[in-house]
């Protein structure tokens, strides 16, 4: 790998895995998970100010501004910050205004990967269906692989609960962002021969196992 430290982004429609399999690249790599969605939903769960005013969004399935997104993201960047080194972007970029944020942000050390999860929106609706989330940590489960006990978050021990935005109505709409304003998205990075399409459909781990092969291959 030509760095130690990749610095990686993870595209793919709702329900496609992002959250499950950065967690596990940004583990995997040693790396931050930097997941909007989780920061947003970590700051409304705390009934901080900026939390609520996402949640607005958020619940109805709407994209928060990109005046805020950056914001969030640009402060985690600066030199020297969290987001300094290597990191696994899932739910950020967007939009093309955030992608082309993202490089003014990091222009100096740019990204090494875009990787976008393939999986069919007749699939995804299955999975947020059954998905449940741990209100604290933000850790993902589904009602076929949940935790040890009682709806209790195995990692921390909080509750894990079904999203706010996991409704039939905010999932269509979070569905219909994705095609008109994330899609072109896929474009932008393709041109910059970035992007690497990953088949997300399967086990967990079969998926996981891909996902480190193309950085393997894609990294050396
Ligand atoms: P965010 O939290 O990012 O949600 P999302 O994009 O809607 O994506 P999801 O989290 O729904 O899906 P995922 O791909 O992470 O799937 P997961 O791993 O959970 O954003 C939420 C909201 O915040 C947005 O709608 C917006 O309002 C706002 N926001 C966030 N970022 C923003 C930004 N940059 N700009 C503007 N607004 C922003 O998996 C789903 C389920 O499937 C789980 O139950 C999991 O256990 C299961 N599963 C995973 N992999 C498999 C597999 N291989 N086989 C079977 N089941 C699987
Ligand atoms: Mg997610």
């Amino acid at each position: 790998m030509g760095s130690s430290d990749p610095r990686l982004v993870l595209l793919g429609r709702q329900g496609a895995g992002k959250g499950t399999q950065s967690t596990r690249l940004a583990e995997h790599y040693g790396v931050m998970h930097v997941s909007t969605g989780d920061m947003f939903r970590t700051q409304a769960a705390q009934g901080t100010a900026f939390g609520l005013e996402a949640k607005r969004y958020m619940d109805a399935g709407e994209l928060v501004p990109d005046e805020i997104v950056v914001g969030v993201i640009e402060e985690s960047m600066v030199p020297g910050g969290p987001l300094g080194g290597g990191f696994v972007l899932d739910g950020f970029p967007r939009t093309l205004h955030q992608a082309r944020e993202l490089d003014r942000v990091i222009s100096g050390d740019p990204l090494d990967l875009v990787i976008d999860l393939d999986v069919p929106r007749e699939i995804v609706f299955d999975r947020i269906a059954g998905r449940r989330v741990c209100e604290s940590c933000q850790r993902v489960y589904h009602v076929n692989l949940p935790p040890e006990k009682d709806w209790t978050c195995d990692t921390c021990g909080g509750d894990v609960r079904q999203r706010d935005d996991d409704t039939e109505e905010a999932v269509e709409r979070r569905l219909e962002l994705y095609e008109r304003e994330t899609v072109p998205i896929v474009q932008y990075y393709r041109a910059l021969g970035l992007l690497i399409l990953v088949d997300g459909v399967g086990e967990g781990d079969e998926v996981f196992e891909r996902l480190v092969k193309v950085c393997v291959e894609q990294l050396s």
